[in-house]
């Protein structure tokens, strides 16, 4: 090897050392991703894709470069791709264009949106900066509302796609859907919906200060750990409070788990005294509950947790908005 060679390698060793010693940034820094369903068969691309092998980035597709169908579908296990932060906007509206095209059905746009906005939910629920977080969420809470009110049949295609996981992000994105879908049925539309749809994204933001391993327990949780957890709705109000968020939002926080009982917490309140947009999300919050899968219990089918809303559950929750869940699940006649 040569001199110069060997101070190559020795410098390369130096820089690596510093950086692990310094902490250097992860390779998807300056990127953001994307799911690979979000790529359309067959049409270049308007922005590089990138794809992370062995922890490196490395540049799979170049802006104008184009994937098949079958491809699409044989690498959904790889499951994202990464996009440059700078082209963000290129993404935007190879999206915007998809969702726009008057010949595609309404069931391949529910999933396009669906599968863009699961990253987009994703980068939300990793923000630090609550305050960057309820600003991207106006965009995504958006195209959904702006998707229901092109599409009348939006929400029973947007319902079949809940991916069932129980990542946070899965989860509210999950619970949004459903109370958009709900709200509609219940008669809000515009700015009233978006605020569901936000308040419903971000009904559980208290859980980022309750302990990761209670969070992340793998079975039932033990009275002190139960006490923690029960206090996530306060610690969401007292986020969404030093951030300005709607009195919507706060209450879709606040208030998801009361129960028309009068036996919910952290309030108690009664049935009555239970703001309306609240009562939509503690529905859709138990729904989407009983039909994630869990490493400790089996999904219950759509068909089944509605059952068991209805009979075991029914006294907990508004009847009128119970009807209306089932109305929107199975497609009868909405019932509010
Ligand atoms: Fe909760
Ligand atoms: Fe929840």
């Amino acid at each position: 090897m040569s001199k110069s060679g060997n101070t190559n390698h020795s410098e390369t060793l130096v820089q690596s050392a510093l950086s692990e010693a310094i902490g250097s940034a992860p390779p998807s820094a300056g990127k953001f991703k994307i799911r690979v369903n979000s790529l359309i068969p067959d049409r270049p691309t308007t922005f590089d894709t990138f794809i992370m092998i062995n922890g490196r980035m490395v540049l799979y597709l170049r802006a104008g470069d184009k994937l098949s169908g079958n491809k699409i579908a044989h690498l959904q296990r790889a499951d994202v791709f990464y996009v440059p932060d700078e082209q963000r906007a290129f993404f935007k509206r190879y999206i915007f264009d998809r969702m726009n095209e008057a010949e595609l059905d309404v069931k391949t746009k529910a999933n396009v949106l669906r599968e863009s906005s699961m990253t987009l939910a994703e980068e939300i629920f990793e923000k630090e900066d609550v305050n960057e977080a309820l600003a991207d969420s106006k965009e995504l809470i958006t195209n959904f509302v702006e998707f229901m009110e092109q599409e009348p049949a939006a929400m029973s295609h947007l319902v079949g796609l809940s991916s069932h996981d129980f990542y946070t992000y899965n989860h509210s994105l999950d619970v949004a859907i459903y109370s958009l879908g709900l709200g509609q049925v219940a008669g809000y539309s515009g700015d009233d919906l978006q605020e569901l749809g936000r308040g419903a994204l971000f009904h559980d933001i208290g859980k980022r200060h309750v302990k990761a391993e209670i969070i992340c327990k793998q079975g039932p949780l033990d009275d002190v750990e139960w006490a923690q957890m029960q206090k996530h709705p306060q610690y969401g109000l007292k986020v969404l409070n030093e951030h300005g968020a709607s009195e919507a939002m706060k209450a879709c926080c606040f208030e998801h788990h009361e129960s028309f009982l009068g036996n919910g917490y952290p309030q108690q309140l009664p049935g009555n005294e239970i703001h309306p947009m609240a009562r939509i999300v503690a529905i859709t919050d138990t729904y989407d509950a009983l039909t994630t899968k869990r490493s400790y219990n089996e999904p219950m089918s759509p068909i089944a947790a509605v059952e068991f809303l209805s009979s075991k559950l029914a006294a907990k929750y508004d009847p009128n908005l119970l009807r209306a869940l089932n109305s929107i699940l199975f497609k009868i006649k909405p019932a509010v």
